[in-house]
């Protein structure tokens, strides 16, 4: 039998592991294959305005090149000004649409997100869609911003609470205009109000995360209701698991084995990843749907828990305005 294993046992040693890759693969396939797709081709937006967040990596990249490939002028909103500027070169590389332009905005700062917005109202005529799409997906410890808010919450939840709020006035001149917010299916089904930032309790990465992510569709959820019948339409979504960068920049148990070994087998690309933004920011009838939450670009009930509790809705609204400080003159609804 020289090298070949005996028995059962050995045989079984040896044929798991490789079943189980087998089986992850497949999964993977399978799961890139029931992916939603936008299929818009014919949809062009040449003389709109997209803006958007994060898009010097993953799913926002390729929505900013997507937007780009249709004729729209693109304002990628990012943190890291070099990356950002590459990525903004090879969008106009691929898709020949030189209206592709950076500027400097880092969503955990308050004051950051004052500037880009005051900047993007200084020099645009009109929005036609703002993606709210930066993200991280957790720290290991709780650590807190100049502003005093827990960086995953600040990064994901109340920099883009400030920044659409800020931005709202134009998208309502420009309409019809449309917001969409990237969260995620890691929500929670209530959260505490007064504990936004974790003060109270303990804190983990993953539950900092989804409390974010939950944050964007109760936030979504109560603009929605604000600017009903004002042309101005807001939903969120869920991308899916998607092979990105984001889960080499987090802590916690992100990092764990999991996501560093399968994902690149079992989740989406970063095109297929962008489709279902994609598909809010420029499909006829998303421009007449607000309110809701999406999945592989339908209306999904993932999200149904937060959807239907308009008081937390409006509780956290009021939270994260007087968090955020926002001014009168920032208040657009
Ligand atoms: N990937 C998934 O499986 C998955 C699943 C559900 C939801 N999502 C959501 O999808 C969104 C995009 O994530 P991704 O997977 O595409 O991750 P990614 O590849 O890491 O991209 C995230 C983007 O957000 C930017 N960003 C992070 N912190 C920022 C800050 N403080 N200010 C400005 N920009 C900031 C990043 O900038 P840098 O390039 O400078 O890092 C990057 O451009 C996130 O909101 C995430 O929660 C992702
Ligand atoms: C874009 O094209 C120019 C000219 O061909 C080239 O010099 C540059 O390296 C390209 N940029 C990227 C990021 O591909
Ligand atoms: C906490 O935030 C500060 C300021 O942003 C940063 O310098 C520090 O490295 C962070 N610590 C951790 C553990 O992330």
């Amino acid at each position: 039998m020289g090298i070949w294993p005996t028995g059962y046992l050995t045989w079984a040693t040896v044929i798991s592991p490789a079943l189980l890759m087998v089986l992850v693969y497949i999964l993977g396939i399978v799961y890139r294959w029931k992916a939603g797709r936008a299929n818009l081709n014919s949809v062009r937006m040449d003389g709109k305005t997209v803006v958007i967040t994060g898009a010097s990596a993953g799913i926002g990249k390729e929505t900013a090149r997507d937007m780009a490939s249709r004729g729209a002028k693109v304002i990628l909103g990012c943190r890291n000004i070099p990356k950002a500027t590459k990525v903004a070169d090879d969008i106009r590389n691929t898709t020949g649409n030189e209206k592709v332009f950076v500027r400097q905005l880092d969503t955990s700062s308050l004051t950051s997100t004052r500037n880009f917005c005051n900047q993007i109202l200084a020099e645009e005529k009109r929005i036609d869609v703002l993606i709210l799409n930066a993200g991280i997906a957790g720290l290991d410890e709780r650590n807190l911003t100049s502003d005093g808010f827990e960086y995953t919450m600040a990064t994901n939840h109340f920099g883009h609470f400030l920044l659409a709020n800020m931005l709202l006035g134009l998208l309502k001149k420009s309409r019809p205009s449309r917001i969409v917010i990237v969260s995620s299916d890691s929500l929670l089904d209530t959260l505490s109000v007064d504990n936004l930032n974790f003060e109270k309790g303990e804190f983990g990465p993953y539950k900092s995360y989804c409390q974010s992510k939950s944050c964007n569709v109760l936030f979504c959820r109560r603009l929605a209701e604000l600017t009903r019948g004002e042309g101005v339409v807001v939903n969120s979504m869920n991308p899916g698991l998607v092979y990105t960068e984001i889960f080499d920049k987090a802590g916690g148990i992100f990092i764990g084995l999991f996501f560093r070994l399968l994902v690149p087998f079992l989740g989406k690309t970063e095109v297929q990843g962008a489709q279902t933004v994609v598909y809010l920011a420029a499909a006829e009838e998303t421009g007449a749907i607000t309110g809701k939450f999406f999945e592989d670009c339908k209306i999904s009930s993932t999200a149904d828990a937060l959807l239907k509790n308009d008081e937390l809705a409006k509780q956290v609204w009021e939270a994260s305005e007087t968090l955020v400080g926002l001014q009168p003159n920032e208040k657009h609804y």
